[in-house]
């Protein structure tokens, strides 16, 4: 499941190529819900179904977007473990949302981060596609398709 919040689509168009890379290497039944929009109790009814999920969002005032902050502190408030984690932060002159929705999900007991954050200026650079694609890689093999 893919759950985001992007502002001016810096954050929408990474998961946008990413959900297109995970579906063409096989992966099914994506899920991709934009928090700032979608009712957040579908959202969360989603993520109890899925074994991987990724958040991404954009620091706002060095903090976490609102309404991913209140996605997150509602799967904590579930108590939603085992689950394995990419996460996405975008951030235009100092990223601190990633972090902070790291120590967040730690809370839950097995939440496992199976890639190091992938970390956005604004908008995704050319050059880290490669770094995107080795994401790609590190969710297929986490899925062992
Ligand atoms: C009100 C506001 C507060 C922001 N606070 C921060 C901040 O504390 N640190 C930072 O690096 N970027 C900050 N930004 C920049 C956003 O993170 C940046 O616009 C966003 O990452 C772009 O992603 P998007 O295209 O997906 O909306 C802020 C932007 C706004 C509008």
């Amino acid at each position: 499941m893919i759950a985001y919040s992007s502002v001016y689509g810096g954050t929408e168009a990474v998961v946008e190529i990413l959900a297109a890379k995970l579906a063409q290497k096989g992966v099914k039944d994506i899920k991709m819900f934009d928090v700032s929009f979608a009712e957040h109790s579908k959202v969360l009814a989603e993520a109890f179904k899925k074994s991987h999920i990724i958040l991404a969002t954009t620091t706002y005032n060095a903090s976490i977007f609102e309404s991913m902050n209140r996605f997150i502190h509602s799967l904590v408030s579930h108590n939603l473990q085992n689950r394995k984690y990419v996460l996405i932060e975008n951030g235009s002159w100092a990223a601190t949302c990633g972090g902070i929705m790291r120590t967040e999900l730690e809370k839950l007991k097995g939440s496992e981060f199976i890639a190091e954050n992938f970390c956005i200026k604004s908008a995704m650079k050319e050059e880290q596609l490669v770094e995107l694609n080795n994401v790609v890689i590190t969710i297929e093999n986490s899925l062992s398709l």
